[in-house]
């Protein structure tokens, strides 16, 4: 007993000795906070409307170096950027680093949302919707995708002059997400989601402030009323699914639903359900217009890939009945096509980056990220980094013909690690799906300036109006 205390006394200082050393060899990056609450959101919301948010962080970099401290909605922040670092941000274990939006996503979102949840949970929720979104199980539906599209370009397109597109890519993602994931067809009831949808989206990343007639207030109120719509559909679903008038694999939903535990009972809980489906479409919706948008913009601004696109998509369209849908096989053969895509996601990213949570002390880089402090990505840093993507302004798909040439954790406008984006497979075929049948049906000149600002997501000056043309069918 006398020993084990003597040890004790004798290891006790060792302890404090080496945790101090550790402390002070450990130290906070530069930078600073600014004001409490509101920090450097509003500077960073600024900039990027002003679409210099890739020059405010830049800028950042010169004054601070490559790590700095920040505070942006209302947390105290480190700023990383590079390879080393997106290795981290994606692939460090869930007792270090955690996913954890800001406070006003996850009180718009929900508390349950994936992006909230963390080891097990987080496997359980991504495993069920993936069960849906895997290409085994997308494949079945380029169909029914390429019908959605169809109306729609027979809707907004055939017979006008000049469209504008972001608008309406996002009026056909939506309606995608609606009818292909929550089997929730045209009507009153979509209307309705739409509208409420449309405000919650707005108060994303404003300053959290709740007070009355904020953004965020009225995000939050949007919210709630989302929030009980996608209980009613979901006590319809469930509903269907015990008279059999619905299966299991129909659509996300259903999918879900139809998960079971070892005592048979559901295995997500309904609040979990109804926050993930409100990630879903945020997630599903704003990206995927945006993609597409550009690289429409993209195939106006560049002849000579516009022209190898073209070629690739009449080469399949020849090999088609006139009306026949588009098929899994066919859009493995688009494979130009999709390099135009990710070309266009490196440099117009949808995504400008994201925020993790330390959840211990991490060093990187020789500077300290503190217990409970946000950490904050930025996708274009590695995108437009020229060690990397060598002339990183060139708009060169043939980047991509080696894939193995792009080094990890560098290219990353679907993140990477354990929470890529579970929507991929999904985004690739709505986006070849929407290229194939545009680029056969129309050809289109810009009738805007090629600026675009970032409101949470790029916006293309005016929203990209196009004059159309149709094109002669084959
Ligand atoms: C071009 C289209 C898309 C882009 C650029 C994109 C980008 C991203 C990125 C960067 C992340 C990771 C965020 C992080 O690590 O913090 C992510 C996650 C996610 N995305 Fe996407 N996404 C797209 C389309 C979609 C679609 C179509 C869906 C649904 C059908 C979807 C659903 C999700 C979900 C649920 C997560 C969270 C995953 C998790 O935390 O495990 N995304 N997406
Ligand atoms: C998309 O959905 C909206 C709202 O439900 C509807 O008014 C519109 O006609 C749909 N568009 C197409 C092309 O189906
Ligand atoms: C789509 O367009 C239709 C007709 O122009 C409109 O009624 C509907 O509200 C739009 N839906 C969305 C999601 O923007
Ligand atoms: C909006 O602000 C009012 C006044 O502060 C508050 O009572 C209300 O709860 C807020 N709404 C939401 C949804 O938080």
């Amino acid at each position: 007993m006398a020993t084990l205390f003597a040890i004790l006394l004798f290891l006790i200082p060792i302890y404090i000795l080496l945790k101090r050393r550790k402390r002070t060899s450990q130290r906070l990056p530069p930078g600073s906070l600014g004001l409490p609450l509101i920090g450097q959101s509003l500077g960073l919301l600024r900039a990027m409307r002003a679409n210099t948010a890739e020059e405010w962080v830049k800028q950042r970099i010169r004054k601070y170096g490559p790590v700095s401290k920040l505070s942006l909605f209302g947390k105290p922040t480190v700023f990383i950027h590079g390879q080393a670092a997106n290795k981290l941000v994606f692939t460090s274990d869930a007792s270090t680093i955690s996913s954890k939006q800001t406070e006003s996503i996850r009180r718009i979102l929900g508390e349950r949302n994936i992006f909230e949840l963390n080891a097990e949970d987080h496997k359980r929720v991504r495993n069920a919707i993936m069960l849906f979104l895997k290409p085994e199980s997308l494949k079945q539906y380029v169909g029914k995708m390429d019908l959605e599209i169809r109306q729609h370009l027979e809707m907004h397109w055939d017979g006008k002059n000049q469209v504008t597109v972001l608008p309406l890519m996002k009026n056909l993602t939506f309606n995608i997400t609606c009818s292909l994931l929550f089997g929730l067809e045209q009507g009153p009831r979509r209307e309705e989601f739409v509208k409420h949808f449309q405000i919650m989206i707005e108060g994303m990343w404003a300053v959290p402030i709740n007070l009355p007639f904020t953004r965020y207030n009225g995000s939050l109120k949007a919210s709630k009323r989302v929030q009980n719509m996608i209980k009613e559909l979901l006590r319809d679903k469930r509903a269907q699914l015990q008279q059999k008038t619905a299966s299991p694999l129909e659509d996300l939903i259903t999918c879900l639903l139809s998960i079971r535990n070892d005592d048979d009972e559901e295995a997500l809980a309904e609040l979990e359900m109804v926050h993930t489906i409100m990630v879903v479409m945020v997630a599903g919706h704003d990206t995927s217009s945006v993609l597409i948008t550009f690289l429409l913009r993209a195939l106006a601004n560049e002849p000579a890939v516009y022209a190898a696109v073209l070629e690739e998509q009449e080469e399949i369209a020849r090999s088609k009945l006139s009306g026949e849908f588009l098929t899994w096989g066919d859009l493995s053969k688009m494979k130009y096509t999709w390099r135009v895509a990710q070309e266009t996601l490196r440099i117009i990213p949808p995504v400008f980056g994201g925020f993790r949570n330390a959840l211990k002390d991490i060093e990187f880089a020789g500077f300290l990220i503190p217990k409970g402090w946000q950490i904050f990505w930025v996708t274009s840093m590695t995108h437009m980094d020229d060690s990397i993507f060598p002339e990183p302004s060139n708009f060169d798909p043939s980047r991509f013909e080696r894939q193995a040439s792009v080094p990890p954790y560098c290219y990353i406008p679907f993140g990477g690690g354990p929470r890529i984006c579970p929507g991929y497979e999904f985004a690739r075929i709505e986006t070849l799906v929407a290229i194939h049948l545009m680029v056969t049906k129309f050809t289109w000149k810009l009738c805007a300036d090629n600026h675009f600002s970032r409101d949470l997501v790029p916006v293309p000056s005016q929203g990209l109006p196009i004059e159309i043309m149709p094109r002669a069918q084959l």
